[in-house]
Parts: structure tokens; C-alpha cells; sequence
């Protein structure tokens, strides 16, 4: 059976991941989370005290470390699935702080920061029988997946689902700050000069605010599954 792109792109917390990860081990592709390359760029260019007290960062002087900045992913034996590296040591918990969080989005718009990113996932997906997820997946990074996804929900709905993720794993977590930060974000990845949130012509659709996880799940996987049907005949 020939194998595919899966690019699925969307706002922040919208459950992209969720599915995106589902998906993948249902049909026994590798599963790669964009957002995570750009958190763990940012947690390097926090450890480096690359921003100032505003929150801006100094881009010349990332620019300069970034290739002391070695963003890796190890497969998880226990979960089979994929664990975000950054020099070696695992950062997956760490990159998913609100701290990285409310400093992402200006590291994400920067010019050299995406296309070191954007040619590391070009080769990650090179043989195909990958899920992307992120917010230029079907629009820059593969324009030519055969399955292109466009995910959205209120920001409200959205907000309350990582605020019960971050409890559920007893980090702390304020629905506000969370609902501020979602909102913030959703504005600089849609209004940035590089690479903006955008639906990628062709892509299909989701607007997941009144469905559960099964549902989405049912739903990407009928949409997998006509789109290989489809290429086969
Ligand atoms: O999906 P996430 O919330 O983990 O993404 C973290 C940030 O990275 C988000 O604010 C937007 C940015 N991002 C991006 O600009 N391009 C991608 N392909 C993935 C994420």
C-alpha cells in the first residue's frame, strides 16, 4: 500500500497532537510533533537568558548558538512513542511549561529558526508514511501531502482541555493565564510575516469544539482511509 503525507495543522490546544499521534500508530507511521522542535528551540534560547524582561528575544544572538541548539526525537519503547531531545537530554515535560509556552510564538517567528526547522521535518517525512502536525505543515513544509487537515475549536474549549492537561499531570495551571496565552498565540502564529497559520489549499476542515476524542479520532481515520483508497485505484 503506498504510503502518504498526513500534514495536519491547526491553533494551539485543538487536540491536533491527540489525533495526530492516534492516527499514526493505528496505521504504523511515525508521528512528529512540530510544535515540540519549536518549544525546545525556545527552552534552549531560555536556558541561554536569550530574552529580555519584555519577553523579546535576541534573535542575532540565537541566530549565532542555534547550532548549538540539536532538537531530536527517540521512540519511547513503553509508548512507541516519539520523545522530544534537546542536546541529549529529554525535554518533554519541560517544553510543555506555560514558561515555554508564553515565550514561543516570537522564537516561531523567526526567519532562520523556521528553515532550520522546516529542512529537519522535510527529511524526517522523506520516505513518506509520516503525521505532521503543526501550523505550516500542508501550506510549507510537505504543499504536497496527499491528506492535508485544518483543525480548529473556541479558544474557551480550547484553554479548558490543556488547563485539564496540565492538572491531570500535576503541574500547575490557571484556566486564565492559560485561556490569555492561547488567545496571544492564535493571534502572532496567525499574523506573523513567516509562515502564518493559514488553511492550506485542499485541506479538509475539522472543527472539533463539540466532539469527543473517539469521534475525532472515527473521523480522521474514514478521511486516511478514502484518501489511500483513492491513490490505490
Ligand atoms: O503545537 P504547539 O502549541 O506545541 O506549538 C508551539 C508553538 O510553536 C506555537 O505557538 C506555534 C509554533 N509552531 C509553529 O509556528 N509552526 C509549527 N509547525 C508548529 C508550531
Amino acid at each position: 500500500m503506498k504510503k502518504i503525507i498526513v500534514a495536519i495543522d491547526g491553533h494551539s490546544s485543538c487536540g491536533k497532537s491527540t489525533m495526530a499521534k492516534d492516527l499514526a500508530r493505528e496505521v504504523g507511521y511515525i508521528y512528529v510533533d512540530t510544535g515540540a522542535m519549536y518549544r525546545a528551540v525556545t527552552l534552549f534560547a531560555l536556558r541561554n537568558n536569550l530574552f529580555d524582561a519584555e519577553g523579546r528575544v535576541d534573535a542575532q544572538r540565537l541566530e549565532n548558538q542555534m547550532h548549538e541548539a540539536v532538537v531530536s526525537f527517540r521512540l519511547d519503547p513503553a509508548t512507541n512513542l516519539p520523545v522530544t531531545f534537546l542536546n541529549g537530554e529529554n525535554v518533554e515535560q519541560t517544553i510543555r511549561t506555560l514558561e515555554v509556552s508564553s515565550h514561543v510564538s516570537p522564537v516561531a517567528a523567526l526567519p532562520f529558526v523556521r528553515e532550520a526547522l522546516t529542512r529537519q521535518q522535510q527529511v524526517l517525512g522523506h520516505n513518506r508514511g509520516i503525521v505532521m502536525d503543526g501550523r505550516d505543515i500542508g501550506t510549507v513544509v510537505f504543499p504536497d501531502a496527499e491528506l492535508k487537515i485544518f483543525v480548529t475549536a473556541s479558544a474557551e474549549v480550547r484553554a479548558r482541555r490543556r488547563f485539564d492537561e496540565l492538572q491531570a499531570k500535576g503541574m500547575p495551571a490557571d484556566y486564565d493565564d492559560i485561556l490569555r496565552n492561547v488567545q496571544e498565540r492564535d493571534y502572532i502564529d496567525s499574523h506573523r510575516a513567516v509562515a502564518p497559520l493559514r488553511q492550506a489549499p485542499g485541506a479538509l476542515v475539522l472543527d472539533n469544539s463539540e466532539m469527543t476524542i473517539p469521534q475525532q479520532r472515527e473521523w480522521l481515520m474514514s478521511r486516511f482511509c478514502e484518501t489511500v483508497e483513492k491513490l490505490s485505484r
